[in-house]
């Protein structure tokens, strides 16, 4: 019995990791970012909700204190800054805070496909800029 019983242990276990993988799938290597305007189009009650929240307003507050083109600020109070993302406030305004794609990943291919977003960003997103450190204080 158990002979038997093992090569089908494997083929199960290598089916679930496949599963697995194609769920956790998230943009590819090759995705860029396309703004905030345009995730709204298509997630206008999302939108509303973090328009209303802290993260949309991330980049208002480095611009109160007159830091909005200080390079050690960008990272965290813009969307992808130095990885593709956000530039300045001119070629990029839509990039600016903390927008879908800072914690989604870039959404240039999509377009509704659930493969091709980071559905559940995890704590390691959010760690990248909450970090324990307190960075304020420099
Ligand atoms: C790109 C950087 C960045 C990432 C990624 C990020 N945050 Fe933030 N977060 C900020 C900044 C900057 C603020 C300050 C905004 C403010 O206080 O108005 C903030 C504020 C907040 C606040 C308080 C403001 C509010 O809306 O009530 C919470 C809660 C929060 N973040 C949770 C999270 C969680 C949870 C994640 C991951 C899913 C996350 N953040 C990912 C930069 C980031
Ligand atoms: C490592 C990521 C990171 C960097 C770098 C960073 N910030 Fe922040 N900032 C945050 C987060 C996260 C918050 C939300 C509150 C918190 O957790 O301290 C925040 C909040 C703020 C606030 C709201 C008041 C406060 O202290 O809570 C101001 C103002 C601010 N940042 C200015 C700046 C400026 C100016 C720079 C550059 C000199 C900068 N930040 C660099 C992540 C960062
Ligand atoms: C600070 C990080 C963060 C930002 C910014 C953010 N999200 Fe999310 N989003 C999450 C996390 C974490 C989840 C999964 C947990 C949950 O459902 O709340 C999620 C869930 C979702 C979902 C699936 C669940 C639902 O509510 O329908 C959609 C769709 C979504 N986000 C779209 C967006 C869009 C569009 C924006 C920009 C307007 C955005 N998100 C901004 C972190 C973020
Ligand atoms: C052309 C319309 C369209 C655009 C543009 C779009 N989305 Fe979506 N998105 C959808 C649809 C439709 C779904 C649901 C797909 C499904 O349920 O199979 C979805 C699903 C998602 C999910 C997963 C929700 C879940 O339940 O798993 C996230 C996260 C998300 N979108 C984020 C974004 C972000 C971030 C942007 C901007 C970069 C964006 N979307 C732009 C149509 C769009």
């Amino acid at each position: 019995m158990e002979v038997i019983k093992k090569p089908i242990c494997w083929f199960l276990l290598i089916f679930v990791f496949i599963c697995t993988t194609a769920v956790a799938q998230g943009p590819s290597s090759s995705a860029t970012y396309i703004g905030v305007s345009k995730c709204q189009m298509c997630h206008s009650d999302t939108h509303k909700s973090w328009q209303s929240a802290g993260h949309s307003r991330a980049f208002e507050l480095i611009t109160n204190v007159g830091e909005e083109k200080n390079e050690k600020c960008l990272p965290c109070h813009t969307t992808g800054y130095g990885k593709g993302g956000f530039v300045d406030t001119e070629s990029t305004p839509d990039l600016k805070a903390v927008t879908c794609e800072a914690c989604h990943g870039p959404g240039s291919e999509h377009n509704g496909d659930k493969t091709k977003i980071n559905r559940m960003p995890s704590g390691a997103v959010c760690g990248s800029c909450h970090q324990t450190l307190n960075i304020h204080a420099i």
